[in-house]
């Protein structure tokens, strides 16, 4: 039997190239567009290096219809798409907003309009935890309402989780699922995939590696202030190959027995929160390296304490996080330290 063609839009990015290697590994026909306006094409030799596989690959924007449309044609039959491509740094969206809601919001019009032009029906979609704003509670379950997002970055997941509830109300054959991913870290176990970031890096755990590398001359720990035990963020770190593995369950389940609703969404933690003052200490402990930090003033847009209740994804997707932080810091050393040929 042919195996499953899926579309993988941002396929060369942090989440979609961990997710092609999951879905190669479970039978899967991964097809991978992306930019590289965020992503290097290093993660794909990763990715053929892991697989041993010839990598199906179109260079394009989502925002493009032309490009989506040729792509769709060339394939043929694609049995559904996972829309990455997208930009995701809080920072950068408060600086920026219009190219924010420019590029989230226009990529994901597009990329539905082309996919109902050639009867593709399954999406699964990239959300993210900020959906949440700053949460009443925490845990925080999928009932949680949606706060006023704390950064146009979260603003854009919101406008697309709702488009997307639209669309599928109005159409019976579109199935969605959006995926609300907590905070992902790490890089896959072989040290040959990892997160790439193109400039400075505005997330924490490659901050971290690439300061312990000595890329970077310290690492600014964004507010001690804050009203939690050790005045820092806390966040739910979740490895990245946890994560990806639960993009394979969601296309299973849309593929398969289907959803209730045709639209669903899910969040994607460990259900453990981390601060960020720990997470530094526990890659200190991990990896045994010195490390340059200190407590700066807050950044604009972040929210300051979330973790995940993850069990609608168990009981439903039958997935649950099976890696530490701690494993996850191991392996983002351990790529980080191969990228830079480093033998610390
Ligand atoms: N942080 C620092 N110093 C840094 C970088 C980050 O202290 O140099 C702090 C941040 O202030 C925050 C925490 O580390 O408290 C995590 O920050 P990240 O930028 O790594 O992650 P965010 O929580 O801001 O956002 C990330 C992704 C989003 C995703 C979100 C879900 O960038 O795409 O997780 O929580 F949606």
């Amino acid at each position: 039997m042919k195996s499953k063609k899926i579309l993988v839009t941002g396929g060369a990015g942090y989440i979609g190239a961990h997710t092609v290697v999951e879905l190669f590994a479970s039978g899967y026909s991964p097809v991978i567009i992306d930019n590289f306006s965020k992503s290097d094409r290093t993660l794909l030799d990763g990715i053929e290096k892991i697989t041993g596989k010839a990598l199906t690959f179109y260079e394009g924007d989502c925002t493009d219809r032309q490009f989506l449309n040729g792509v769709f044609e060339k394939e043929g039959k694609l049995e559904g798409v996972m829309h990455f491509a997208a930009y995701k740094s809080v920072g950068e969206s408060v600086e920026f907003p219009i190219m924010y809601y420019q590029n989230n919001i226009n990529s994901l019009l597009a990329l539905v309009e082309v996919m109902k032009e050639h009867q593709v029906n399954n999406l699964i979609f990239s959300s993210s935890c900020t959906v949440y704003g700053e949460p009443d509670s925490i845990p925080v379950d999928e009932y949680a309402p949606f706060k006023k997002a704390e950064s146009p970055y979260g603003a854009t997941k919101q406008m697309c989780e709702q488009i997307l509830e639209d669309a599928v109300r109005a159409d019976i054959d579109l199935k969605v699922i959006s995926l609300r991913y907590f905070n992902p870290i790490g890089a896959h176990p072989s040290a040959m995939l990892g997160e790439l970031p193109i400039d400075k890096p505005n997330n924490l755990v490659p901050y971290i590696t690439q300061t312990a590398a000595s890329i970077r001359e310290k690492l600014v720990i964004f507010g001690g202030d804050y009203d939690t035990p050790d005045g820092t963020c806390i966040r739910d770190f979740i490895h990245i190959v946890d994560l990806a593995q639960a993009h394979v369950k969601a296309i299973d389940k849309l593929l398969g027995e289907g959803i209730s609703d045709g639209y669903q969404y899910y969040n994607l933690g460990t259900g453990q929160g981390i601060s960020v003052l720990q997470l530094v200490k526990e890659f200190i402990e991990v990896t045994g390296v010195k490390l340059n930090y200190e407590i700066g003033p807050r950044r604009a847009g972040d929210v300051v304490k979330t973790y995940a209740n993850p069990t609608k994804a168990k009981n439903e997707l039958n997935w649950s996080a099976q890696y530490t932080s701690r494993d996850a810091l191991r392996d983002a050393w351990a790529w980080e330290k191969r990228l830079r040929r480093l033998n610390t």
